[in-house]
């Protein structure tokens, strides 16, 4: 029997609001503020600060165990992921999938195995410093009462109006704020109540946007969005993830065809890896899960 030990990275941050993360990782992450701000109580100090990242991530015989679980959530876990690549993640509730993005951001450490950044054991880096080239679009994105503006830019003051123009084009939005009499300055309601859904993920789209990062985590929302929010959103994600290492736990058909490879976490690992056309031409577990579907 596998001794599961205590692995949650401790965190504390100055926001009160923000200590849920400690104990339940990327589910209460709403925004990328989140993920900057969570700081570790381990000593970054005596760690590698990283001035760039490529952004190529190693999982190398990876296990991951909930502390008080006797049974290891991902056992022998062994994923290459390329710079630039965007790798989709399917499977069952309950199979990984988020424990997996959980612990590329560094929110939740492995008990087993190693998982390499550019190469560097991710527990010998400074998180702090790491985290800068990390984007994250939550499943839920919390808006905060301010204007469109305030809520893209959030605490880079440094983003140039050309810029701003170019991100409100590649997320979609940029129809939706010219339509709007005051633009960019427009106030958005506490928790973007004056907003619809696909459009407050759009601005979390934007959001990432905004950051350039060299790493993008996406945990798309489950919920159903007319046509027309899907194709936007779609296209958005799409614009966003080119040209960076992108990890996406996808629910949509689109967002999974999109993808370079598709890995399909079940039973404690990585049950088949491929393209959609690979997958669906081994008739396996994919190919089985996609039958369901329709
Ligand atoms: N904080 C926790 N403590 C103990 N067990 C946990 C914790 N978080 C998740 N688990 C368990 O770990 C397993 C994997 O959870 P995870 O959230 O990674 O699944 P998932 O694939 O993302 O599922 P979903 O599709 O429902 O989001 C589940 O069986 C879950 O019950
Ligand atoms: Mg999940």
């Amino acid at each position: 029997m596998i001794k599961c030990s205590s692995i949650f990275i401790l965190a504390v941050t100055v926001l009160n609001n923000l200590i849920p993360i400690v104990a339940k990782g990327l589910e209460s992450v709403h925004s990328i503020g989140d993920v900057l701000t969570a700081e570790d109580v381990e000593d970054n100090r005596k760690k590698k600060k990283l001035k760039e990242l490529h952004g190529d991530i190693s999982f190398s015989d990876v296990e991951f165990c909930y502390p008080d679980s006797g049974h290891p959530v991902l056992e022998h876990l062994n994923l290459h992921i390329k710079q630039g690549e965007t790798i989709a993640f399917v499977g069952p509730s309950g199979a990984g999938k988020s424990t997996i993005l959980n612990m590329v951001i560094g929110f939740s450490k492995p008990s087993g195995g190693r998982i390499l950044i550019d190469g560097n054991d991710i527990t010998k880096l400074n998180l702090n410093s790491y985290r800068k080239y990390i984007a994250v679009v939550p499943q839920t994105s919390i808006l905060f009462s301010g204007t469109i503006r305030d809520n893209i830019t959030y605490g880079l003051d440094d983003i140039s109006d050309e810029q701003l123009q170019q991100v409100l084009l590649a997320s979609n939005l940029k129809e939706m704020i010219d339509a709007l009499p005051d633009g960019l300055d427009t106030r958005i309601q506490e928790h973007g109540g004056n907003l619809s859904g696909g459009q407050r993920q759009r601005i979390s789209i934007a959001r990432a946007f905004v950051r350039n990062p060299k790493i993008l985590i996406l945990d798309e929302a489950t919920s159903a969005l007319d046509t027309i929010s899907e194709k936007q959103i779609q296209e958005a994600t799409h614009n966003l993830a080119h040209d960076r290492t992108t990890l996406i736990v996808a629910h949509r058909l689109s967002t999974i065809r999109d993808a370079d490879r598709i890995a399909v976490v079940e039973n404690g690992g990585i049950a088949e890896i491929g393209t959609y056309e690979e997958l669906i031409e081994k008739k396996g577990a994919f190919y089985e899960m996609q039958r369901m579907q329709i």
